[in-house]
């Protein structure tokens, strides 16, 4: 089957190297001609573990080629996938649907035969109807139907996500367009990964409803480790104990930072932004995207407590930037909240962190950039854990300590323990939700 994916972006060209090495055609188009000619020389924009080698394998078969030129992408087509980005609108929150409608509308223009128009851009429920309007306005003629097919991969773990889903979802009004979907995913079908079909609606819901909860649970540990600091529990101890009940599960209940990336808060905002709309707010999500600032704010409080009260002429090393490891995607990281406290709050930062250069150096400026944690450690007063890269799991505390002027350690990802921290010469020591070590 030939399939067009519109988008080259981290959705986009995530789908359209799987859906080759499912055996499709694929075609990946996008409007910026630099891309195009990164991935033609085999190059991926992005960070993700896995992405280039899978790339390469179906490039060379022929299965997969990338082109500026969307109408001969879309001709032929059985399904064009629409993967271009939907950022918040500044202003009111809601999801920025300019690039999908101008997508739809470029489709429609294009198309000449019976095609399935498939949103995986997350877009608010309501918006695969819209599509349908607006292709219907520009191709009067042509023969179509519209499918919802929201994505759930992680950054980092992406390829493993789309190739072994928990579930893949499939909103669609007609059995045309469901055949087009089941053919689409056939060989995850055949391998029994659950593939839910639906009607369009639920399918965008679906998408936002599992994302908002998945930020609330893990603002719900945040707050329990709060108050596991006040009461001296150990919130590590509590999400265990919590997590071995199978209603409850034991993922997503790492207490740390905050949630960040480019899904939680978006999808999230977004969420909260069109119950209000129905009259029909949900307090629960507008409460977390609420806690969660005040998280990263209290990580800023905690570190303060650590340095005496006072950033000021501190040397600060923070290691990781990216919202979490193994990507170098920066968006709406913590890093964002707590580098630029401590910068304003006079200390002198370096940061090491294996990808967040590229992205960290325009976000994150009067810092320095280091790529051994040790060197960033010379001579520091601090250094806070903000990203647990694998790098940072297996730290040689004492020689880290050594280094150091004044040996503090911000562990704001629990990845050591108090025990650690005064074994290796730190003379003090903050975690999450856990017994703190501060002389005096
Ligand atoms: C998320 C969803 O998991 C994915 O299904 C969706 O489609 C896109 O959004 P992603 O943003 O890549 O994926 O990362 P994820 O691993 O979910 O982590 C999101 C944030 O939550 C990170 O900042 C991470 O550090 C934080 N997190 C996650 C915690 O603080 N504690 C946890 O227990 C889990």
């Amino acid at each position: 089957m030939k399939i067009a994916v519109i988008g080259t972006g981290y959705v986009g060209l995530v789908s359209g190297v799987c859906f080759s090495d499912f055996g499709h055609e694929v075609v990946c188009v996008d409007k910026d001609s630099r891309k195009i000619e990164m991935l033609e020389k085999g190059k991926v924009p992005i960070y993700e573990p896995g992405l280039d080698r899978l790339m390469e394998r179906n490039v060379e078969t022929g299965r997969l080629s990338f082109t500026i030129d969307l109408n001969a992408a879309i001709d032929g087509s059985e399904a064009v996938f629409i993967a271009v980005g939907t950022p918040t609108r500044r202003g009111d929150g809601h999801a920025d649907l300019t690039y999908v409608m101008a997508a739809a509308e470029e489709i429609a223009k294009a198309a000449k035969d019976y095609v399935v128009i498939v949103t995986k851009s997350t877009v608010p429920v309501g918006t695969n109807r819209k599509v349908a309007e607006v292709v219907r306005a520009a191709n009067p003629d042509l023969d179509f139907d519209v499918a919802s097919n929201p994505e759930f991969l992680r950054e980092g773990a992406a390829i493993d996500d789309f190739m072994k889903p928990d579930r893949v979802v499939v909103g669609v009004e007609t059995d045309r367009a469901a055949a087009v979907m089941a053919s689409i995913y056939r060989p995850l079908y055949l391998r029994e990964f659950p593939i839910i079909t639906t009607d369009l609606e639920s399918a965008e819901m679906t998408k936002y409803a599992a994302n908002a909860f998945l930020a609330t649970k893990i603002t719900f540990i945040n707050e329990i480790a709060a108050l596991c600091e006040k009461v001296g529990a150990d919130v590590k101890q509590v999400a265990r104990g919590m997590g071995l009940d199978n209603r409850i599960g034991n993922k997503f209940l790492h207490a740390g930072p905050g949630y960040g990336g480019s899904c939680f808060p978006k999808d999230t905002k977004a969420l909260a932004r069109t119950a209000q709309e129905y009259a029909s707010p949900i307090q629960l999500v507008e409460t977390v995207i609420k806690v969660n600032e005040e998280v990263k704010r209290r990580m800023v409080d905690k570190l303060l407590d650590l340095c005496d009260g006072s950033f000021n002429g501190k040397c600060v090393a923070v290691l990781g930037v990216t919202f979490k490891p193994n990507t170098d995607d920066m968006r709406d990281a913590p890093a964002l909240t707590i580098v630029p406290a401590l910068v304003g709050g006079g200390s002198t930062v370096r940061v090491c962190d294996p990808q967040g250069r590229r992205e960290g150096e325009a976000l994150l400026p009067s810092v320095s950039w280091e790529d051994d944690p040790y060197a960033a450690a010379d001579g520091a007063d601090l250094v806070v854990i903000l990203t647990e890269w694998n790098e940072f799991r297996a730290l040689d505390l004492s020689a880290l300590a050594k280094r150091m002027r004044t040996p503090r350690l911000g562990d704001l990802r629990n990845v050591y323990t108090a025990e650690d921290a005064q074994k290796a010469g730190f003379q003090a020591y903050v975690s999450i939700g856990r017994a703190d070590l501060i002389p005096g």
